[in-house]
């Protein structure tokens, strides 16, 4: 197998991204599937081209077939969705290390997703260490969501990126966990 290659997204790579995300969609899983992961909002290529310009896209690429993906987005970007909103607006009580998360420049973590065949062998820890190399000079901080009955994430975001169970929240009738880390100065020293 040839090398993984993890860099900022461009617009070629946006048709790719699309159909992974959209393979991964609630709406488009089986039960059995859903048990490995989902993403629960489409997204179309000018919210991905916005998200990239706000803060970043990272891709995992490998022989030019895109195997994943995470976006990073700032709060004043986030603010337009709902759920994010909400989530935001919990900032002030929520603690992160002894702190309220409002007195950190946090920015926002998601979506990720990773093809089927690539789970498991370290594409989101590269991902994710990308991802922190692009943002590491603005934030000291990231949060992140994941739907309560997407454990394969929990558990991967818990366990494998060290993040931190923060709080549980609802949205719409759906339970949440809110995810916090930290961003370390300069994560390649
Ligand atoms: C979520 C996702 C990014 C995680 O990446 P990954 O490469 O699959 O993560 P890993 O396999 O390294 O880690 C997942 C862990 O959960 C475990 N796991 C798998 N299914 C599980 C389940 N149903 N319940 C609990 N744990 C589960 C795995 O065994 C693994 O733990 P282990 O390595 O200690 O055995 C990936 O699965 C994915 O893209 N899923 C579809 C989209 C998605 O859910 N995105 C996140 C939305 S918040």
């Amino acid at each position: 197998m040839t090398d993984i290659i993890f860099r900022r997204a461009s617009a070629a790579d946006y048709p790719d991204i699309l159909v992974l995300h959209r393979k991964n969609l609630f709406s488009n899983l089986s039960d059995q599937s859903r048990q490995n992961g989902f993403v629960s909002i489409d997204m179309d290529d000018s919210q991905l081209a916005a998200i990239n310009e706000d803060l970043a896209v990272i891709v995992a690429v490998q022989e030019k077939l895109v195997v994943g993906y995470v976006c990073g987005t700032t709060q004043e970007y986030s603010v337009q969705f709902p759920l994010l909103k909400h989530m935001m607006s919990l900032y002030q009580e929520t603690l992160f290390q002894g702190q309220p998360l409002s007195n950190y420049h946090s920015f926002l973590y998601g979506p990720v997703c990773i093809a089927t065949a690539y789970r498991g062998t370290g594409v989101l820890q590269g991902l994710f260490q990308a991802l922190l190399a692009q943002i590491a000079t603005r934030f000291n901080a990231g949060v992140a969501f994941v739907a309560k009955d997407n454990p394969r994430s929990l558990r991967a975001h818990t366990q494998k990126l060290g993040m931190e169970l923060l709080t549980d929240f609802e949205f719409n009738g759906k339970s949440y966990v809110m995810l916090g880390f930290t961003v370390p100065p300069l994560p390649h020293s």
